[in-house]
């Protein structure tokens, strides 16, 4: 790989703009997304970012069409195809930053209607001499973060190419470190499990996750990050640059579209 690889991470768009309204917290920008992300394609020179992440909550599809609780056939069509275009017009506006980007679907999302627009999103992806291991988990009826089959097969396959492939970035949109509760829980169930396989890995060098809106950032004793920038959807419209080396992240940088 390059001797350093920039990534900008930027979590919890919750854009709407076919879809009807906004996310039910006002502070959720999801109408402005669009414009925001127009103005970041203007910064991406100045930022010298490699490639993009983004670990879910890209749109803020309605919770009533997630949980099922609205059953009108209309409006759940209508939905859909709504969410379809704001998928489409995502991605546009992804390409519009002119690099290659690493996305994830969120608790937010709709992996079926995320897919129409995002199917080349596959779970391993060699990007700028990184290897990106992306995972696509649930919260389970406690609203409790939870790693599937599939997700727990794909994280065994990752580590077993070990230091012999290229080093490693975790992509998700739950938290494994540190433990956090706010009104709900953040990290997975069995997130310790991970943690502890992780950090004795020698090969992952980054875990990008989003969720917690506030924002988080830890570095573990054997030099992984896990690294949550705040909520990309609320003013400032922060989001990181994580800059990472042979051997590791080399630093991170808090930056946002309105103050710097
Ligand atoms: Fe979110």
């Amino acid at each position: 790989m390059q001797d350093r690889t920039r990534i900008l991470h930027l979590t919890d768009l919750h854009l709407r703009h076919a879809l009807a309204g906004t996310a039910k917290r006002p502070e959720r920008l999801s109408r402005e997304m669009p414009a925001v992300l127009g103005r970041l394609a203007g910064r991406i020179d100045a930022l010298a970012a490699d490639v993009v992440v983004i670990s879910g909550d890209l749109l803020d599809i309605p919770d009533e069409y997630i949980d099922g609780t609205n059953t009108d056939p209309d409006w759940r069509a209508e939905t859909a195809a709504a969410s379809v275009a704001d998928y489409r017009l995502f991605r546009d506006l992804l390409e519009n930053l002119g690099r290659p980007f690493v996305a994830v679907p969120g608790n937010h999302d709709v992996p079926d209607l995320f897919d129409t627009a995002f199917a080349d999103q596959t779970p391993l992806r060699d990007v700028a001499g990184l290897r990106f291991v992306c995972f696509r988990d649930d919260l389970n009826g406690d609203r409790a973060p939870v790693r599937g089959a599939e997700s727990r097969a794909l994280f065994e396959t990752a580590l077993a190419d070990g230091v012999d492939g290229p080093p490693q970035i975790h992509v998700q949109h739950y938290m494994i470190d540190p433990p956090t509760f706010a009104q709900w829980r953040y990290h997975y169930t069995d997130a310790d499990w991970y943690r502890d396989r992780i950090n004795a890995s020698g090969c992952v060098r980054a875990v990008l996750s989003g969720h917690y809106h506030p924002g988080s950032h830890l570095v573990s004793d054997t030099g992984v990050h896990y690294s949550v920038p705040p909520a990309f959807c609320s003013a400032p419209h922060p989001f990181r640059l994580v800059d990472v080396g042979p051997l590791g992240v080399l630093g991170i940088a808090d930056r946002s579209m309105d103050n710097d």
